[in-house]
């Protein structure tokens, strides 16, 4: 990852540019459309959205032929190239409105408080900045606005989450796009003081064998509506 030198002495990392893994996810995450189910589950994490709706990290865009006629607009933000140009692809096919926007889920470039949704999709195990993210998140709802949420993190035995652990520690996140196995997405949004709608976990896929990606959460959580979290 490039690290960059700013004017202040600040040392930030660099744009978001995996080539290899986009090229290497836009063949993989089509395949698991039918072959784990991952088309129904993007039916559900998107059913009965409506108004305007931002989804982070929206990749090559296999999650807008699933948004509902209800839904006015998706701003959808992509920081990696290639991925980003599937996703502009993608958009053209959608039966609703998709603006592909680049930017980071750690700064997202849009108003405050203007979108009644925020969809994340397999995105929160690859920010660099889970709770930033989610202060992001957090900002640019609607209070009372809500989060649909698809992701994978620490689950299974002692034995799975020693490997996930070790595995994030070494060659996991380098070999896709920065993500990592044993982050806990549910309880980074009660932490980040949204409130828990319904979830349920999610294997992925359903039946065989468990792989330390296997282990998911699909549900909803809301912005409260008052900045003291009621
Ligand atoms: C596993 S892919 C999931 C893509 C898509 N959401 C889906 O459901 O298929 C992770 C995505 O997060 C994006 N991503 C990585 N770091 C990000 C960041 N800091 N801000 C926003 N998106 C990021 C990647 O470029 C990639 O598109």
């Amino acid at each position: 990852m490039r690290l960059l030198s700013t004017r202040s002495g600040r040392v930030t990392r660099g744009p978001v540019h995996h080539p290899l893994f986009a090229r290497y996810y836009a063949r993989i995450s089509v395949g698991a459309e039918s072959r784990l189910g991952m088309a129904g589950v993007r039916e559900r994490l998107l059913a009965g959205l409506s108004g305007r709706v931002i989804e982070i990290g929206a990749g090559n865009g296999l999650n807008f032929g699933h948004y509902p006629g209800a839904v006015a607009e998706v701003v959808a933000i992509e920081p990696e190239p290639r991925l980003r140009q599937l996703a502009l692809e993608s958009a053209l096919r959608a039966q609703v409105p998709v603006d592909v926007v680049p930017g980071a889920a750690e700064a997202l470039p849009v108003k405050s408080e203007a979108f009644d949704a925020v969809v994340l999709s397999l995105v929160l195990c690859s920010v660099r900045d889970v709770p930033r993210t989610l202060g992001e998140v957090r900002r640019v709802l609607r209070p009372g606005g809500e989060v649909r949420f698809f992701e994978h993190g620490q689950g299974g035995g002692r034995a799975m989450t020693l490997t996930q652990h070790a595995l994030d520690r070494t060659l996991w996140p380098v070999l896709n796009g920065g993500c990592h196995l044993a982050r806990e997405p549910v309880a980074a949004l009660r932490e980040a003081g949204f409130r828990l709608g319904p979830h349920r976990r999610v294997m992925l896929p359903e039946r065989g064998p468990a792989l330390p990606t296997s282990y998911c959460a699909l549900g909803v959580a809301w912005r409260p509506d008052e900045p003291d979290g009621r």
